[in-house]
């Protein structure tokens, strides 16, 4: 009879620490960090630009033409990829841009992402006043000086440890700047080789500052096909691919150094969680007929000699059908697309050594 009781007793205690757990679990699940720091370019930006001398900035017709609130400066139809990794991370809202978070919205994290920006600090800079990589970590600075004064001294950094960063940077090194001679000298003083080794050579100082000011959970986007970019094509005989190959292979040297700076972060800084997320593995596998998509090299819009969507003229009415909105950026369906499987990976190529969802769980 004891022993009964005390089998009882048991399961009673199972049962309600399994029950604790779940609970929790669905807690967790509401938001799985409790901050989301983006840092990157257009592929990212969702309004940093709108009040900066550039012409890199997208708040105007038929940008946004299905976003709720119309054009934000995002460079798509709808959402870009941190709007729905921040979704899927269980964010009820969009993080804000560094242009406009204020108060205390600045804990749950933070857009920095500026149109044209890359790497290096001259890159866009033809395009006008874009914000490098460098100076958008100096506006972290500028957050975690926020976080001091909100949440005291104390605990800041432990806070910052469990957030999730996303860093998506670099396509801008080649295309505003590199594949540029005439605005660019890098082209001339560097060969494909060089210049992808001097990118990974200063990426890797950012990253290691961004790991010194407290970021652990860091996903780092490597470089897309961007010799089969619409902009591309339209100024570049393309290869029997359909695409530009010698763009592709530039682009190649560059991811081809990164996931090894990744895996070397990951090995010799304490406590560091990068992960390299493979935009080419992600998109080539896309099954775009399941997605629904039939045109794949021309844009939505009505584009510019520049390659952005033209102010107010009427876009294609079957956005889903598209891959690109513009000369440049995807649509709000292959954005979605690259969003859940850099969250949930299908195959080891696309995610490593961690995937979104399981780098949140770190
Ligand atoms: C790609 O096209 C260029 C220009 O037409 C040509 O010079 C080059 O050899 C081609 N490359 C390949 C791999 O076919
Ligand atoms: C990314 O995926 C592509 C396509 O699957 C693969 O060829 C390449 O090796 C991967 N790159 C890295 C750095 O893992
Ligand atoms: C892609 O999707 C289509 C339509 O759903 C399907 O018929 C086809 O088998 C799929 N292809 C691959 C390679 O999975």
């Amino acid at each position: 009879m004891d022993r009964i009781i005390i089998f009882h007793a048991k399961w009673v205690l199972f049962f309600t620490l399994c029950c604790i757990s779940m609970k929790f679990r669905v807690m967790i699940r509401g938001q799985q960090v409790p901050c989301l720091f983006f840092m990157g370019d257009s592929l990212s930006d969702n309004g940093n630009n709108n009040m900066r001398i550039t012409v890199a900035k997208a708040n105007y017709q038929p940008y946004g033409i299905d976003y709720p609130a119309g054009p934000t400066g995002r460079f798509s139809n709808k959402k870009n990829i941190p709007d729905y990794l921040a979704q899927s991370l269980g964010f009820a809202n969009p993080v804000p841009p560094f242009a406009t978070a204020t108060g205390t919205t600045v804990q749950k994290g933070v857009n920095y992402a500026s149109g044209a920006a890359g790497i290096l600090d001259d890159t866009g800079g033809a395009l006008g006043d874009v914000i490098s990589l460098n100076r958008q970590l100096l506006n972290h600075q500028i957050t975690i000086a926020r976080l001091l004064l909100i949440r005291g001294p104390f605990g800041v950094t432990s806070y910052l440890n469990k957030c999730l960063y996303a860093v998506n940077m670099g396509s801008n090194d080649y295309v505003n700047n590199y594949l540029l001679p005439q605005y660019y000298p890098s082209s001339k003083l560097f060969t494909p080789d060089k210049f992808a080794q001097r990118l990974i050579l200063q990426y890797s100082r950012q990253l290691k500052s961004l790991y010194k000011s407290g970021a652990r959970k860091v996903a780092v986007f490597g470089l897309g096909l961007l010799g089969c970019i619409p902009q591309v094509l339209a100024t570049t005989p393309a290869n029997a691919s359909g695409c530009v190959d010698y763009i592709n292979n530039y682009v190649q040297l560059f991811n081809n150094r990164l996931k090894p700076l990744v895996d070397d972060l990951n090995t010799n800084l304490p406590g560091a969680k990068f992960t390299y997320i493979n935009i080419t593995s992600i998109s080539l596998s896309f099954n775009l007929s399941a997605l629904g998509i039939t045109v794949f090299n021309a844009p939505c819009c009505i584009v510019s000699s520049g390659g952005q969507c033209v102010p107010n003229q009427i876009p294609c009415s079957d956005r889903d059908q598209y891959i690109f909105y513009d000369n440049y950026h995807p649509t709000d369906i292959i954005n979605q697309a690259t969003a859940a499987r850099s969250y949930n990976a299908i195959s080891p190529l696309d995610a490593s050594p961690f995937d979104i969802s399981q780098l949140a769980q770190q």
